[in-house]
Formats: C-alpha cells, structure tokens, sequence
C-alpha cells in the first residue's frame, strides 16, 4: 500500500526521463512509500527498491505480493547499488532513480527525531545504526558542530548557536528535538519574523550529518554510472542547493561540459571519453500545480541523463 497522504514528487517527470517498459529493469535507489516503484511496475519494469530504512519494508510487502516476479526489496544503501544487483543475479539495469532526502513518513513520525515541530527523540537515523543527532549534538566539538551547520545547513549564526548549544549540554544533555529547537531560537533570538522556523537549517544539518547523506549520493552516482547499461538512464531528484550541487557538477562533468582548460591554463587537457549525455539541460521544477497539491514538492529539482557506451569514470574501490 501507498500511502493515500503520500503524491510522489514530479512523478510523471521521472518517468518521462526514464521511460520504464516491459522488459526494462528499472532500480528505485529511494523507495520511501513505493510511489516511484508503483508507476514503475504499472509500466511493466522489473523494479529493484533499496531503502536504508527497514521501516519502508511495509510498504514494499504489498508491492512483492501483487508483483512476485517483477518486484524486488532490497533493504541498505543506494551507495551499495552494485551489491544489490548481483544478489538479485544482475550486473546492469536500464534505469536509476534516486528521489533524495527524507520521506513525509519519516518527517511525520515524532519518535524518528527529524522534527522540530513535533517533540520526539534527537535521533535523525534513517537506518536506526550509527551515530544519533543526540551523539553529535552532546559529544562533538562546538567547533566541529559549527562547521556542520555552516556547511549543511549554510547557517550564519552557526558558531553561536554552536556555544548555546555547549552551555546547556554542560548542565543538561539534549535528549528531545523540541528542546534543541528552543535553544537554537533562542541563539538566534527568537524568529526574527522569517517564514521558516529559526531551527529549520540546524535540523538540515544534523540530518545531513548523520546520515552522511552527501557522501552517500556521490557514492550513489557513481555506482549509477558503473551499472547502467548503455542507453540506460539516471534520474535524480534534489530538494536542497547542496545536493543539487554535487548532482550539476556530476552530470556536468561526466557529459564533458567542464572546460578543462581556462583563460591561465589555456591549454586543452584531454578528459576521459563522456560517460552521460544530458536528457536536457538545467533542471526540471514542479509545475505550480504540483507544488499546490503537494507543498513539499517546491524545493524539488530534477536532473536527468543517459548512459552512453563510454566506461565509468571512477573504478569501484
Ligand atoms: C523522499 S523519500 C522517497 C519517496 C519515494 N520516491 C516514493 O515515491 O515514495 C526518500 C527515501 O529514501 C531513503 N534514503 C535516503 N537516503 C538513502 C540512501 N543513501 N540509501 C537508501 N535509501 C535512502 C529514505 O529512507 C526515504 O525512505
């Protein structure tokens, strides 16, 4: 079951870049509530679902029942894609999608801890292993925690926010997200009359944190790039600057768009062979009447392009 609540964001976009069809094998790098993979199996694709949350297992068992031969759940990392496929007795697909970032499920349930509108444990893990937000937030470094809402979070107050965040977990540690909230409000000084909650960049930024998330997309892309077939094609949907960024630099790169030489090094350096040609240029947004139905789709870009015949720029370690 999908959730009723869930609409999948620029749904009929991804499936325009991808075109999966009957006898296509499509890989769901994100599967969250199975809105991508739905439409997958609905166009007749052999679908392989990853997600890092073992929570996302309930909705991938009503898929598997009603798809048994074209369905299949693989619970860990999209960075692990290549893994993933050769269990499932493959070496390429056809088709990658990677819809980034948290789900409506995971940001609505209190107890997952990525809420600063709703009081639940600091955790943040969207694969309940490794390091909480709690750990990061009482054990690192104020140095270290500024850096991490200067660079995820591009917050500006992110060295004082940091020393509030110190002087409190000296008395108390933070085990609540409401209470991290109200202290990084108070290190801001209140809402200053912003439409977004002042604690709306920290949150962001432990998440990223803790999740390794920009790690885990650069290592996303490239095990796209090692497993798709020629013609086969990858599509990524970003919600933030920051993942956009590495997704731009990435298609940027690999499509053999980056002038290599420049104005004080003009001499023409020679790059590997294109791996991508873009499917079109810039990014896809949501159309207005997406973002009225679907308020969560507004940040959404999507990025696409296709495989060619070139190797893989970067050899699996
Ligand atoms: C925005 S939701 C995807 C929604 C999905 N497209 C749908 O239609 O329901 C993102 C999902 O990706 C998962 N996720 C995020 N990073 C991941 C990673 N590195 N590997 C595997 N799953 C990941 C999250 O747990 C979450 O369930």
């Amino acid at each position: 079951m999908t959730s009723a609540a869930h609409k999948p964001v620029l749904l009929d976009a991804v499936m325009g870049a991808l075109s999966p069809s009957k006898g296509r094998s499509v890989v769901d790098g994100t599967f969250g509530a199975g809105g991508y993979s739905r439409a997958f199996l609905e166009a007749g694709a052999d679908v392989i679902a990853i997600d890092r949350d073992p929570s996302a297992a309930r909705f991938a068992d009503p898929l598997a029942a009603a798809y048994p031969q074209t369905f299949h759940f693989a619970p860990g990392r999209f960075s692990d894609l290549q893994d993933h496929l050769a269990i499932c007795g493959r070496t390429v697909c056809d088709g990658v999608a990677l819809d980034l970032g948290v789900s409506s499920m995971q940001l609505d349930e209190a107890e997952r801890g990525f809420s600063f509108m709703r009081d639940g444990p600091l955790d943040m893990r969207m694969g309940g292993d490794g390091r909480s937000a709690a750990d990061l937030v009482n054990e690192d470094e104020p140095a270290d925690l500024a850096r991490i809402f200067w660079i995820y979070g591009e917050e500006r107050a992110s060295r004082r926010i940091a020393a509030f965040i110190a002087r409190r977990r000296a008395e108390q540690p933070f085990t609540r997200t409401l209470d991290l909230a109200e202290v990084v409000e108070k290190a801001v000084g209140g809402r200053r009359g912003a439409p977004t909650h002042p604690a709306t960049r920290v949150f962001q930024a432990l998440r990223i944190a803790v999740n390794e998330e920009l790690a885990e997309l650069e290592a996303g892309l490239d095990a796209a790039e090692r497993v798709l077939s020629e013609g086969g094609r990858l599509a990524v949907v970003t919600f933030h600057s920051l993942e956009d960024r590495i997704v731009k630099a990435f298609f940027t790169e690999r499509a053999g768009r980056t002038p290599l030489g420049s104005r004080h090094l003009p001499q023409v350096q020679e790059g590997p062979a294109p791996s991508f040609s873009l499917l079109f240029n810039g990014a896809r947004a949501p159309t207005d009447i997406e973002v009225f139905e679907n308020p969560r789709a507004r940040s959404a870009k999507l990025r696409a392009a296709e495989r060619t015949a070139a190797p893989a720029w970067r050899v699996a370690a």
